[in-house]
């Protein structure tokens, strides 16, 4: 045990929290987010406790770069980290991006295992031995605080990982992570290769293990459980657990399972949970990627109780079928709010309830959409204030913009979209035709705003129950190997595809997709 991991308060060690919601969450396809929304993830990290922030790839993009270098400067509590390859450009553009925050990390990684040594990097193990010594001793000359990775440990002889690990320690590395990059190890295995490594590495004690799992059997969270309980003492997650493919640990599930079973795990975290439910709320709205209905900790149905059974336990007593409170995570009780005669100080009081910390601007924008809605709808619940208020924030920056839209539809075809946008100020009209109303709208957005981008996904879900309800539309677009997704909620159906067509379309132009919109404005 390091300083860095005693916690004085508690008899409890201390676990890091390492979250990569921003770099390994971000790689994920179609959880693109802006610039703007990489920032408003990186406070509410920051706000929750998280104690290193790995806010992006520098070398990977300009766009990325300024993310990083931005995060670096505005985060003064948590540790910001960079990731870098083993390559002497990567270590150099993350020390750059990392170089104004108040505690930066560069964190750099190469494969280890015969797998990747063999097929990807074409290297034998002590060419590879030479690189961890040359890499990380260039990222320690730029920063005290350097992680070094071991890519696809899991895969990795242990006899060889114990080399590179010790290699990496004498070189100045201050944290060694061993990822199960693939997602292919289970829990004793996982907790067995952490304690045979810190026995067998003579240096091991000058750095902190750390712990980094892909989902890809289901079975992050509990190797990353079973990591700490080997000697590891960071958790590299995300929140809501994206990432690559079927994505990496949950911060909220191994938060919460160290908290509520800290009988059999006896480690502290320095999460505030209540703030969880709107961490997650932020990354699927910056991301536009939905929480599935049953995700442990922050689903819409993870308090929800059903049966007649449970609900007949939960009225006598709420521990008959909940072991922790909705309100230990952040979850306020669906409930009936303001109407159309509600007022702005109401409004304001009701956003700051529900974790929102709004601006003037963004908070006048939120309660006209508010009133707007009010006046359609008769129950006014939580989760549409919710919607209006994330899809406001999603779309800040937008530079197409829905203004008006009308649509012809019914048994008798074609279906007929006559939509006007706002393009960088500009007000263009179009009408168009389609198999269907939403093909129509979608031809309608393409005739203003000419693109090549490819309809992956198209979802929809109702916010609320009754038909009066908003529908959420879920769009994911894709352009040359990059995907986006959009949201929009409206009650109806035809306008939210429309909001959340733009949002994605909005998205790809945020990270350099042109627009060839069309001349005729109004
Ligand atoms: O999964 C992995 O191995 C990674 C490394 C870059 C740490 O994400
Ligand atoms: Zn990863």
């Amino acid at each position: 045990m390091t300083d860095a991991t005693r916690n004085a308060s508690s008899s409890k060690d201390r676990v890091l929290i390492f979250d990569t919601t921003l770099r390994d969450g971000e790689q994920c396809p179609g959880a693109t987010m802006t610039f703007e929304e990489k920032l408003e993830v990186a406070d509410v990290l920051d706000a929750m406790g998280v104690d290193i922030i790995e806010a992006g790839f520098p070398i990977a993009s300009d766009g990325d770069f300024e993310a990083v270098s931005a995060i670096a400067k505005r985060i003064k509590r948590a540790t910001v980290a960079g990731l870098a390859r083993a390559i002497s450009a990567d270590i150099a553009r993350a020390g750059e991006a990392v170089r104004h925050a108040a505690k930066p990390r560069i964190h750099t990684f190469v494969s280890t295992s015969p797998i990747h040594l063999e097929h990807q990097m074409r290297k034998n193990e002590d060419e590879v031995l030479e690189i961890i010594t040359k890499t990380v001793a260039q990222a320690r000359n730029l920063v005290e605080d350097v992680e070094w990775s071991a890519m696809d440990a899991t895969r990795t002889p242990i006899d060889y990982l114990c080399r590179t690990v010790e290699a990496a320690i004498k070189a100045g590395a201050t944290t060694i992570n061993l990822p199960d990059t693939v997602g292919y190890a289970v829990p004793d295995e996982y907790r067995a290769m952490f304690r045979q490594i810190r026995e067998r590495v003579p240096n091991a004690d000058k750095a902190i293990f750390s712990v980094h799992c892909h989902n890809d059997l289901g079975l992050a969270v509990a190797n990353s459980l079973a990591g700490i309980e080997g000697g590891a003492r960071q958790i590299e997650c995300t929140i809501n657990g994206i990432g690559e493919r079927a994505g990496n640990a949950a911060l909220e599930e191994v938060v919460m399972a160290l908290r509520v079973r800290g009988d059999v795990l006896p480690y502290d975290t320095g999460i505030d949970a209540s703030l969880l439910t709107r961490a997650s709320k932020a990354v699927s709205t910056a991301c536009s990627f939905p929480v599935q209905y049953n995700k442990a900790i922050v689903g819409r149905n993870a308090f929800a109780h059903e049966s007649g059974i449970h609900q007949d336990g939960m009225l006598k007593n709420q521990t008959t079928y909940e072991i922790m409170t909705p309100e230990s995570v952040g979850v306020s009780k669906t409930s009936l709010v303001m109407g159309k005669h509600s007022g702005r100080a109401a409004f304001r009081s009701k956003l700051k309830e529900m974790g929102y910390d709004l601006g003037d601007n963004q908070l006048e924008d939120a309660f006209t959409r508010f009133k707007a809605l009010a006046d359609r709808k008769k129950h006014v619940y939580d989760e549409d204030i919710e919607a209006l208020v994330d899809e406001n924030l999603a779309s800040a920056h937008d530079r197409v913009r829905l203004v008006s839209l009308t649509v012809i539809a019914g048994t008798r075809g074609p279906q007929r979209a006559t939509m006007k946008l706002d393009v960088d100020g500009r007000f263009v009209t179009e009408e168009a035709e389609g198999n269907g109303p939403i093909d129509a709208v979608f031809n309608a957005i393409k005739a203003i705003v000419p693109h090549e981008a490819v309809l992956e996904l198209y979802d929809v879900h109702a916010v609320t129950e009754g038909t009066d309800a908003q529908a959420e539309v879920t769009v994911r677009l894709s352009h040359e190997g990059s995907s986006v997704t959009g949201r929009g909620a409206d009650p109806d159906t035809l306008v939210s595809s429309a909001k959340a067509y733009l949002v994605a379309l909005n998205k790809l132009v945020a990270k350099g997709v042109r627009l060839h919109a069309q001349a005729a404005a109004e």
